[in-house]
């Protein structure tokens, strides 16, 4: 892991709503992340998690700060030239139908931010596809299958595959593994991290689930009322926590991990230590 930046963001502030009804969603928050490194978010519901991670790739303008990417100020980039920078800063979320077209198939799915790119001819675009398929541990017999066919656990994949199809270098999982149960959420914690490795990339890690986070992340920042509580190496957070906030977000996991979670965590620290 190299100790370049590939993201420096400084002072960035973001406002819902006029008068008494203002909230501050995002308020002064600076941080960076190394290439190559995760940073987790943590933060109790509506702390301004996904608006940071929104205003970082500008799908919601901040009313203030700055945001370097790979070296480049890219706060006051046109809408134009802010299209081409998104290419390399790519997200997932929550529910993967949300990033999928339900009329495509899986294969189409994966292949469309190439066809809207006109990225090599229409049969590298296809092989492309099948390639990123088998990557994300779906045969590419099930190319032609529709995403609703599958399972939650494999639109995720598609949907991954999908956001990788461009080659970002920049990945945002805002709450990407929240809804499955958790031998799915493993597995595709697995796969992330994986990818991460073969492709050198860059995650920002939205997610309610500490464990999730503390197996991820190379550094944490908690989030309170838009506000940066903590921001620190995943360590320092989980052992020494700053904040009453902080120790109660630690606190408030919800029950001890089975010993099945608890044995797949030690393979999957095993795979990753390997
Ligand atoms: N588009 C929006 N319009 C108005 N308020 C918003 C909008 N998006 C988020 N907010 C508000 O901003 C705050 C932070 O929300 P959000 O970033 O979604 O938090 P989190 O992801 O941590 O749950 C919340 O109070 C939320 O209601
Ligand atoms: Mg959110």
């Amino acid at each position: 892991m190299t100790m370049r930046n590939l993201l420096e963001v400084s002072g960035l502030c973001k406002t819902f709503g006029h008068g008494s009804r203002a909230v501050k969603a995002v308020d002064d928050v600076s941080f960076s992340i190394r290439e190559g490194s995760t940073l987790g978010v943590l933060g109790e519901s509506g702390s301004g998690k996904s608006t940071l991670a929104r205003c970082v790739l500008r799908l919601v303008e901040p009313d203030a700060g700055k945001i370097r990417f790979d070296g480049e100020d890219i706060t006051w980039l046109t809408p134009g030239e802010m299209r081409q920078r998104r290419r390399d800063m790519q997200m997932i979320f929550q529910n993967p139908l949300s990033a999928l077209n339900a009329k495509m198939t899986v294969e189409q799915n994966v292949m469309d931010p190439l066809d809207v790119w006109s990225i090599g001819t229409p049969s590298s675009r296809r092989a492309k596809a099948r390639h990123l398929l088998d990557m994300v541990g779906l045969a590419s017999k099930s190319a032609d299958a529709y995403p609703w066919e599958f399972s939650g656990g494999q639109q995720q994949r598609v949907a991954i595959a999908r956001a990788l199809a461009l080659e970002p270098r920049l990945l945002v999982c805002d709450e990407a593994t929240s809804a499955l149960d958790a031998s799915v959420q493993a597995q595709i914690i697995s796969l992330l991290v994986q990818l991460q490795k073969e492709m050198r990339l860059t995650y920002i890690l939205i997610s309610h689930n500490l464990g999730v986070v503390e197996y991820m992340s190379d550094e944490v920042l908690v989030m309170q009322a838009g506000k940066v509580r903590e921001l620190s190496t995943t360590e320092e957070v989980y052992r020494f926590p700053k904040s009453d906030y902080t120790r109660a977000l630690i606190r408030a996991v919800p029950r001890m991990p089975t010993p099945e979670e608890l044995e797949e965590r030690q393979r999957l620290r095993a795979e990753r230590d390997a």
